[in-house]
């Protein structure tokens, strides 16, 4: 169906004739679309279909090593003016920024098929939802998307004649001469743009098909153009996993959590407790949008329909949940391929196959040095296909969030759990988030970088006026705005080793959380935040030592005045952007770290 919309036909015609595509094909959403794409695909050499038996309708895709994650290098924020996007983002002038887009826009996609995906970022309708529309000349993004996100005639019925969307265009940026063949993965690494002007609400994306750089919906919409309409309009767009926790007596609570990328948030969206009569089930696993409802609570609802998860690490031991949702219906990029017409990836199952092809091609055994599988290789899966999906994951009204949690990969100083004081606190502990990097995104793995709120790469602002924006949030809701907590599942001992065994045993942690919320569970107040008292976590069955139990849960007086240091030189770099709230948190953490100093000498 092509549209109502005029704005949106006269944009459609307008990148059209920038962009000259041999075809426009309006898409719907329908499974024949999606039968369509693949049959493009497999003949053109992209995609291959697993086994109908062991993995229904689904299929394998290698991309290019140059074209294997987020570029935040190659990542701009345009504002008009550059304090906007502020330190922490690449920022271009949005003139020239235009005209370099022009240049490699025009005939981008030559030889090729416009696709025009329109979909909803949320369930469709709800007030808390928004639209957007992907031209794409890459149909594997036409069926990512159809996980992904809401896609089809629906979304233009929402959209009317007059709606307003966010508009996204993507190209490979490889235009095909006259008869010339495609490339099975095609992509222009040396044009990489990911571009986003904040102001006019537009994403161009030039040169890569990959996740983020190329869905345009997930990190590119609901993140950095989402986060300036929240700052615009007064309401959230975060990084963090939304999950629902039952207790035995069969009371919720909804928790929403943000981690670095590749930190575990699918897993702990999707855990199997292993504590007796608690269970969690899964609301989303990467972007919570939260607005207030009419009782002054925040309700937060995922804007995403599936799931685009790294596969290494994921396996039955691990995320059992993952594991059947990705049973069929799925797309697997850059995993490796088994003889049999299945895929394999480090750690889906405890002993590697004999033989394998590996993401690159090659035969794998597994006494090669090398992975199988490409350390961020992704699944793309429905959501709905989740065993433990909440039955209200679609309640367009959203559902009320009672915590947050922030967590990042730290080897040292921070505890395995803290309670903000109140809000302002747990906003300073979201913006001091700092993780050892992944493979999610382009650099050096295992380095420390901060990522306040998880939002580093995907804050379409000034890292500082978001903070702004948390701290004016909680003084609209006071009381009424969540818990906040800090974990790390990932503190090391002496001997290099994780102290917690992390996984379902999460769930020891979330409990003391619920408790917490409820009223129910006491806590210590230390000089860096609220902490468990020794019963507060169950540490019961655990086979884990004394001393690590006591390291996870000690403040860390030297660490955290150390840390202080290195927070204050970060916070400069933002000069008179940061909130003077922030700055006093600073110095009260030093002031009581310093007092606990001289109490215990
Ligand atoms: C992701 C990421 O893909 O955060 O979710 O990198
Ligand atoms: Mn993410």
């Amino acid at each position: 169906m092509a549209t109502q919309n005029k704005k949106l036909q006269a944009w459609v015609d307008e990148m059209a004739a920038l962009c000259q595509p041999d075809n426009i094909v309006w898409c719907d959403g329908s499974e024949k679309e999606w039968e369509d794409m693949w049959d493009i695909m497999v003949k053109g050499g992209t995609a291959k279909k697993l086994d109908e038996k062991k993995r229904p309708n689904s299929y394998y895709i290698r991309s290019v090593p140059a074209d294997v994650a987020r570029v935040e290098d190659r990542t701009y924020i345009c504002s008009a003016k550059e304090e906007d996007a502020g330190p922490t983002n690449n920022w271009a002038d949005p003139a020239e920024m235009r005209e370099t887009l022009n240049g490699l826009f025009t005939g981008c996609m030559k030889g090729r098929t416009m696709y025009v995906i329109p979909f909803s970022m949320g369930p469709i309708g709800s007030d808390i939802a928004q639209i957007g529309v992907e031209l794409s000349d890459s149909p594997y993004v036409v069926t990512n998307m159809h996980i992904m996100a809401r896609v089809g005639d629906a979304v233009l019925d929402v959209l009317g004649e007059d709606g307003e969307f966010v508009p996204c265009v993507h190209t490979v940026g490889a235009p095909l001469a006259e008869g010339e063949v495609s490339d099975p993965w095609p992509c222009n690494p040396d044009n990489r743009y990911i571009v986003h002007y904040p102001e006019t609400r537009e994403i161009w994306s030039h040169g890569s098909g990959y996740g983020g750089n190329a869905l345009l919906g997930k990190k590119c919409f609901a993140l950095r153009i989402a986060s300036t309409m929240g700052r615009d309009e007064g309401w959230m767009a975060e990084h963090m996993l939304i999950l629902k926790l039952t207790n035995p007596e069969g009371e919720v609570k909804y928790v929403a959590g943000a981690f670095p990328s590749a930190c575990g948030k699918t897993n702990l969206a999707m855990l199997t407790p292993t504590i007796p009569g608690w269970k969690v089930e899964t609301i989303g696993d990467d972007i919570a949008w939260m607005k207030f409802g009419e009782d002054g609570q925040l309700y937060a609802i995922n804007p995403e329909a599936g799931f685009f998860g790294v596969a290494p690490g994921t396996g039955m031991h691990t995320n059992e949940n993952a594991m059947h949702s990705l049973a069929s219906n799925s797309i697997f990029t850059n995993v490796a391929e088994t003889d049999d017409g299945d895929v394999w990836w480090e750690e889906m199952t405890k002993e590697a196959p004999a033989h394998l092809t590996d993401w690159k091609g090659n035969d794998w055994t597994p006494d090669l040095d090398t992975p199988s599988a490409h350390p961020n290789a992704r699944f793309t899966a429905p959501a709905s296909q989740c065993p433990c999906i909440a039955e209200e994951w679609e309640d367009p009204k959203g559902v009320p969030i009672s915590a947050i949690l922030f967590g990042g990969r730290r080897a040292s100083v921070v505890p395995l759990a803290t309670e903000a004081l109140d809000w302002n606190h747990g906003t300073f502990l979201g913006t001091i988030i700092a993780s050892e990097m992944t493979a999610a995104a382009f650099g050096a793995i295992g380095q420390l970088r901060r990522d306040p709120m998880a939002m580093l790469p995907f804050c379409g602002y000034n890292m500082a006026d978001y903070w702004g924006h948390w701290l004016k949030m909680g003084k609209k809701a006071g009381a009424k705005m969540p818990k906040v907590y800090y974990v790390n599942w990932f503190r090391k001992n002496e001997a290099g080793k994780f102290m917690w065994p992390g996984f379902g045993e999460n769930s020891r942690v979330l409990k003391w959380v619920f408790e917490r919320c409820a009223g129910t569970a006491d806590a210590i107040e230390t000089a860096i935040g609220n902490m468990p008292t020794l019963d507060g976590i169950d540490f019961s069955g655990l086979d884990m030592a004394d001393e690590d139990i006591a390291n996870l849960m000690r403040v860390d007086t030297e660490g955290w005045l150390s840390e202080l240091d290195g927070i204050e030189e970060y916070y400069a770099t933002f000069g008179d952007h940061l909130p003077a709230e922030l700055t006093k948190q600073v110095q009260d953490l030093r002031k009581r770290l310093e007092t606990s100093q001289e109490a215990v000498a």
